[in-house]
């Protein structure tokens, strides 16, 4: 039997690690989503040729030959319906979103961020975490809402800051996280396991077993 599988894109604008957790994932045919395209909005980024390599579709949507943000974001927009996408994940992709793409992929746009949101919203994340000295730092799948870094959480891995971290090695061990947690939100979501209600992220009884308590929900 085979089961429906949510047609997915990744946007992305650099290496596309993450891009490539969530492929690998979604090579498995009993995941949740398919990944149907990726699109990056710098044209050359190296994660496209990975994707590629891997047999999927992708595109570049230059933000640089459009005139201003809503254009932009108009031929994107036209890029993924036109692949008959259902659900988007921004993976490294360093372009902020106006409300009205936003509006338009409500509760179907997820966004990995290099923090434990609500705190570090913004860039330099491992840098100020080490900066105001915290003990534990690490990554957040959330669906997108038009605050940056902002929305209903899905999930959060952690990690322990050590005394010897630089902001290299912090993020080489948060990264790792990422790579945990954004196939296990994604499948989540694409599952209809997460229910959203509010700023709130309920996982259907079931859909989370075995609780390992740095990653949350673990899979
Ligand atoms: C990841 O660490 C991701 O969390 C971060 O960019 C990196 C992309 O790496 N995203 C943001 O900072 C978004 N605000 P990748 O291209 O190897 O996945």
């Amino acid at each position: 039997m085979t089961i429906p599988r949510k047609r997915t894109a990744i946007l992305v604008s650099g290496r596309g690690s993450n891009m490539t957790a969530l492929l690998s994932a979604a090579a498995d045919p009993a995941y949740p989503a398919e990944i149907a395209l990726v699109v990056s909005n710098v044209p050359g980024a190296p994660a496209l040729d990975k994707a590629a390599a891997a047999g999927i579709a992708t595109a570049t949507v230059d933000h640089r030959a459009h005139a201003g943000r809503r254009a932009f974001e108009e031929a994107l927009d036209t890029v993924l319906r036109d692949k008959g996408v259902e659900l988007v994940c921004l993976a490294g992709f360093m372009r902020l979103l106006t409300p009205w793409f936003v509006e338009r992929w409500h509760d179907r746009l997820l966004n990995i961020h290099p923090a434990l949101l609500p705190a570090f919203k913004g860039l330099d994340t491992h840098a100020r975490a080490l900066a105001e000295g915290c003990k534990i730092h690490g990554a957040t799948v959330h669906v997108v809402r038009a605050e940056m870094d902002a929305g209903p959480i899905v999930a959060q891995g952690a990690v322990a800051v050590l005394d010897g971290d630089t902001e290299d090695t912090l993020a080489a061990r948060v990264l790792a996280v990422e790579h945990a947690i954004y196939p296990r939100a994604l499948a989540l979501v694409a599952s209809g396991a997460a229910q959203i209600d509010g700023m709130r992220v309920r996982i259907r009884d079931g859909a989370s077993t075995s609780p390992d308590p740095l990653l949350v929900p673990a899979g």
